[in-house]
């Protein structure tokens, strides 16, 4: 009986920093545990349509006996997060025979990860995921890989932001990404000492946040704030301004225009828009950590001739739920009565309602 196992692996949707540390964990741990091979499949569900097949082993990448891995950002497989892969099912699970694979493992987020899974019962592969997104909004994982190097990210930019606000006296409105969810935002808001933080779960009001920064500055002598804005946030019901603003106005801009037009007092405002910086970058301690959790947990469960289920952490541990358990619930945003929510507010930052 062949016990060599051919082992696909592929990263889709976003990138994120921390996917090669992932990828490095997968073979590393299926090739020295087990002796299997792994196979990079590049571009994700386009690579496989195509046939691509990328053999990795361990040390491949080296150079001059340093993994570059472990801290590089990106995937050395490439990605894509876009394409109508589900029109292609048939030609796809055709490709995968045609590779040869035993068991696929596909590190995404929630789109991803249910693309991925609705193949996999199609064709029948064994098929595991890792779940990766700096929006952190995948159900039933409390972390994501990425995630933790994005609140980074943010926090450090907001600690640059805070001394060029406050030598000008400025509102900085930083904008940061997640359509549906604010877990980057509100992290990386109270991690950096913001004073507003705004995101799409909590309706805000535009009175209630120049109220606030009234505040600040009278009553505590604040002259300068900071404002963190994620992208997805819905416009405020009580900003009739708006309404004539452009679509393609970004929030963050729309935000820095309402404090300037609806304040009692004038404010200079400034906007950053942080973007694809969010998802570059070298991956934090903790998501490399992550990452080899995840990766080694994924070839665990391989092994064990497990199928569609997702590696996830919850309590300080590693385990498998059923991946059509996750997709269920995700995207998963931030909870308006959670404990951190409540600790912003106990803080002095203004969350919304
Ligand atoms: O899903 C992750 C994410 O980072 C979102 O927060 C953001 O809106 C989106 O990706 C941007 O993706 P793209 O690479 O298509 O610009």
């Amino acid at each position: 009986m062949k016990t060599q196992k051919r082992l696909g692996i592929l990263t889709s949707g976003g990138d994120c920093p921390g996917l090669n540390a992932v990828i490095r964990a997968v073979v590393s741990h299926a090739t020295l545990t087990y002796d299997w091979q792994v196979i990079g499949i590049p571009y994700a569900t386009q690579g496989l349509l195509e046939r691509q097949a990328m053999p990795l082993h361990m040390h491949s990448f080296d150079l001059r006996g340093i993994d570059p891995l472990l801290n590089m950002g990106g995937t050395i497989l490439g990605t894509i997060n876009k394409g109508n892969t589900l029109a292609c099912m048939d030609d796809i699970v055709a490709s995968y025979q045609a590779l040869e694979l035993d068991a696929l493992i596909g590190i995404g987020g929630d789109g991803s990860i249910a693309i991925l899974s609705q193949l996999a019962l199609h064709g029948n592969w064994q098929f595991i995921a890792i779940p990766k997104t700096i929006d952190n909004d995948v159900a039933l994982t409390e972390r994501s890989v990425g995630f933790d190097t994005a609140i980074n990210t943010i926090t450090d930019a907001l600690n640059r932001l805070t001394f060029t606000a406050a030598s000008h006296d400025r509102v900085m409105v930083v904008e940061v990404m997640g359509r549906a969810a604010g877990h980057l935002a509100l992290h990386s808001g109270i991690a950096g000492g913001a004073d507003v933080i705004l995101i799409p779960e909590i309706p805000y009001s535009m009175q209630a946040v120049c109220r606030h920064l009234a505040e600040l500055r009278d009553r505590w002598q604040r002259r300068f704030a900071i404002v963190v804005v994620a992208e997805g946030i819905h416009p405020a019901q009580d900003a009739t301004y708006l309404a004539n603003q452009k679509p393609s106005c970004g929030r963050g801009q729309y935000i820095a225009d309402c404090i300037a037009k609806f304040s009692t007092y004038p404010v200079d405002t400034r906007v950053s828009v942080l973007g694809h910086i969010q998802r570059g970058g070298i991956p934090s301690a903790l998501d490399r950590l992550m990452a080899a959790a995840f990766g080694k947990t994924a070839v665990d469960l391989i092994a064990k001739d497990q199928s569609n289920q997702m590696v996830a952490w919850q309590n300080g541990r590693v385990v498998a739920v059923p991946i059509e358990q996750s997709c269920r619930q995700s995207p998963l945003g931030v909870d308006p009565c959670s404990d951190l929510v409540q600790t912003a507010r106990a803080l002095g930052i203004y969350v919304g309602e």
